[in-house]
């Protein structure tokens, strides 16, 4: 049996365990899936352990991303520039590769509700760091702008500049978001809090589909306020979620697992 984990700090509401439980189930793959309580200060050694005891594979969550990042012999473009990785993979030298796969989690989510991205215009809300996982993903998804908005304006510049050769993306302060979008995205921490940040209605068209990658129970404060400004559609994250999981799955089994029976099961876990 080969073992695969989730270190966190919490961990223990970590939805992981079942998510890879059911992939490793409908995929016939001879695996454990668990999740490891990291001290703050004792991540490097816990993994370290988990690997000399065979560990074949972790995903890595708050706070120790950036971490794992420093930590790997390889990183995949997309760990490399999200700064932080989600997957670890061990391979058979005991070297150990980075990858992250949110980003990929979140197109393949966004493209499983609305079919192409190809051609549309996009306002990604937030310049923190699930904002700059997201960014290599969208702008090879076909998407033809990319705007970056975030309350603290420098902080959308810095990231756009850092992303500009790799497609379309650019930055609006609040008083230059005149314009409705095809698609908008929340990658802020704000509906942990309930708040919504600052954003004029000029946003919201009729076709426009909104997307926060907060989930809950409830409708999130941000596809709550979407949907009074008239959004067409609101989308919350459980899907990016399980699609970041079937990513890691993919890269550690070599097979993809259908995420649509777990999709429904965690969506009635919440209810
Ligand atoms: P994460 O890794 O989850 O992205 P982060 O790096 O701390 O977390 O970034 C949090 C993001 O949420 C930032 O873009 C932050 O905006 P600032 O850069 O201006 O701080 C944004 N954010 C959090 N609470 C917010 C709120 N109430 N309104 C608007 N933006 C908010």
């Amino acid at each position: 049996t080969d073992r695969y984990a989730v270190f966190g700090n919490p961990i223990s509401h970590s939805k992981s365990p079942l998510i890879h439980q059911a992939f490793a189930k409908s995929t016939q793959q001879n695996m454990s899936y668990e999740a490891i309580l990291a001290p703050t200060a004792g991540f490097e050694q816990c993994l370290n352990e988990f690997i000399a005891e065979g560990g074949k594979g972790a995903n890595v969550t708050v706070p120790f991303k950036e971490q794992a990042f420093t930590l790997c012999d390889e990183l995949s473009d997309e760990a490399k520039l999200a700064g932080a990785v989600n997957t670890l993979i061990v391979d058979a030298t005991g070297r150990l590769r980075g990858d992250n796969t949110d980003g990929l989690g979140l197109v393949a989510d966004l493209e499983r509700h609305l079919g192409s991205l190809n051609g549309k215009s996009v306002l990604l809300v937030g310049a923190g760091g699930a904002a700059r996982g997201s960014i290599l993903p969208l702008l090879n998804s076909g998407i033809t702008q990319l705007v970056v908005h975030n309350r603290t304006h420098d902080k959308a510049l810095k990231l756009a500049k850092e992303f500009a050769s790799f497609g379309p993306i650019e930055t609006r302060s609040l008083n230059q978001l005149d314009q409705a979008f095809d698609l908008i995205i929340n990658s802020t921490s704000s509906s942990l809090s309930g708040e919504v940040p600052k954003l004029p209605s000029a946003i919201i068209g009729r076709t426009t589909v909104c997307y926060d990658m907060m989930y809950g129970k409830e409708s999130t404060a941000f596809n709550l306020w979407a949907q009074q400004m008239g959004a067409k559609q609101v989308i919350d994250g459980l899907g990016m979620l399980v699609g970041q999981a079937a990513k890691s799955f993919a890269l550690w089994r070599g097979v993809e697992a259908d995420v649509e029976p777990v999709l429904t099961a965690l969506r009635q876990q919440l209810a």
